[in-house]
């Protein structure tokens, strides 16, 4: 018997729901991926007990002895996994990766320059409902209303123009793999830091199917839960070209540090207490499972089964921003079929289909509208599916979007989806 259920069976219940629903729908949320029991039963240990403020070796509290050496092997299997000099895997999210990194490099009203974030790019690049929208003065580079992609001749007049503290490179709803060599020339004529989030492509990085930022960027952040496959979580990160030995002035002190302990110290004490353990070994088990050989088959899948759905899409006369994919997600553009993101999410959600709706470059909607939605590959590819399922995903969405208030259709298409993910089954427990 299960000690939640027993003991908590109200909550039990709703987390039993979320697993049947996670089970039974067609899972295309671009950020989302399922992670694997090892990974689950990692969360659920007493290391969520451990208050471990400080790293290995350097604590404030005592009893560390055990999650140090946790912390150790979290760092060291991440370092392995992208060939960094150093890594830092306390953030508790994306986003807290990138304040540290902020807290790091810039002083407040200092000039970022990022990928708009109706263009794709993500709150934490300098939104004005951001945190570092509000504290630094944000400029964006956007991409083209033809191409659908970013033009580094114009990215590069607009550095000039408003001579960035920092560059910040990676988005969360962009189809397009980056040029960092490119972004690299044009940090160095302006002399900022080089930044690059990849908090969604990082399992495709790791995989070596995406150009490798590390060696040509500052300092990269990342998310752990996305195409990485692991727990909720962000990571920071330093490649191996010497970087680490650059000087950064400390905030506090002025004393000229290495980027390493300036990112250290922003992490903690900068802009975090203790560590979540009961999560970094949860770290450790999904980066132990990005260093097998079937991750790097896995990453390939995902992307080619990416590139498939975009195919398909094509063929059923949708409009994809960048006309395609290079990752694991791509955008569609509704209005040649006149829809917007709304309708299609909620007509598509009746349907057990989650897809979320997405501004599309030069949208006219709102954001609580938008024209487009996203599509990711990573959770689906995790469950198994490969082109052949795809093409029915794909084939099922458009029956969906040409009929989307027929509850005929919704329920009809919704018992095929269910037929489909029976095939592949999933979670056949609630806890670990
Ligand atoms: C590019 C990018 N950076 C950062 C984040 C933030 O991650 P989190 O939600 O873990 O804070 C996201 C999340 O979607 C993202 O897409």
């Amino acid at each position: 018997m299960s000690v939640l259920k027993n003991q908590d069976p109200e909550l039990y219940k709703y987390i039993e729901q979320e697993t049947e629903r996670e089970n039974k729908n067609f899972e295309l949320i671009a950020s989302e991926n399922f992670v694997s029991r090892a990974t689950i039963s990692a969360m659920g240990t007493v290391l969520t007990n451990k208050y471990a403020e400080g790293y290995p070796g350097k604590r404030y509290y005592g009893g560390c002895e055990h999650v140090d050496k946790i912390e150790d092997l979290t760092r060291d299997r991440a370092k392995k996994l992208f060939d960094a000099d150093w890594v830092n895997v306390q953030p508790h999210s994306g986003a807290s990766a990138n304040a540290a990194v902020y807290l790091a490099f810039m002083n407040p009203g200092d000039t970022l320059l990022g990928l708009d974030l109706s263009h794709g790019g993500h709150l934490t690049h300098g939104s004005p409902v951001n945190f570092s929208g509000i504290t630094y003065q944000a400029e964006f580079y956007g991409v083209e209303k033809d191409t659908g992609r970013i033009d580094l001749d114009k990215v590069r007049d607009k550095a000039k123009e408003v001579q960035p503290r920092m560059i910040s490179i990676g988005a969360s709803a962009y189809p397009r793999d980056f040029d960092y060599s490119a972004f690299r020339d044009i940090a160095d004529e302006v002399g900022a830091f080089l930044w690059m989030d990849m908090a969604h492509t990082a399992g495709l990085i790791a995989a070596g199917v995406l150009n490798d930022p590390l060696p040509y960027t500052d300092v990269i952040t990342t998310t752990t839960h996305k195409t990485l496959r692991g727990p909720r979580g962000g990571m920071i990160l330093l490649g191996k070209d010497g970087k680490n030995k650059l000087g950064v002035k400390a905030r506090k002190s002025g004393r000229v540090k290495n980027m390493s302990e300036v990112l250290d110290s922003a992490v903690f004490p900068g802009s975090q207490g203790g560590p979540l353990m009961h999560v970094i070994a949860a770290k450790a088990v999904a980066f132990g499972e990005a260093l097998r050989p079937e991750f790097r088959t896995y990453q390939k899948q995902l992307q080619v089964n990416a590139k498939h759905m975009a195919d398909e899409f094509k063929n059923r006369g949708y409009n994809l921003v960048s006309d395609g994919t290079d990752n694991h997600l791509i955008l569609v553009d509704l209005r040649n079929k006149n829809l917007t993101g709304k309708i299609a999410e909620e007509s598509l959600d009746k349907a057990g289909i989650t897809v979320n709706k997405n501004m599309v470059p030069f949208d006219t909607e709102s954001p609580f509208v938008t024209s487009g939605i996203r599509l990711g590959t990573p959770a689906l590819t995790t469950r198994g599916f490969k082109e052949d399922q795809f093409t029915e995903v794909v084939r099922l969405i458009d029956t969906v979007l040409q009929n989307p208030n027929d509850e005929s259709t919704l329920k009809s298409v919704k018992e095929q989806v269910q037929d489909i993910c029976a095939e592949f089954p999933l979670y056949d427990f609630v806890e670990a």
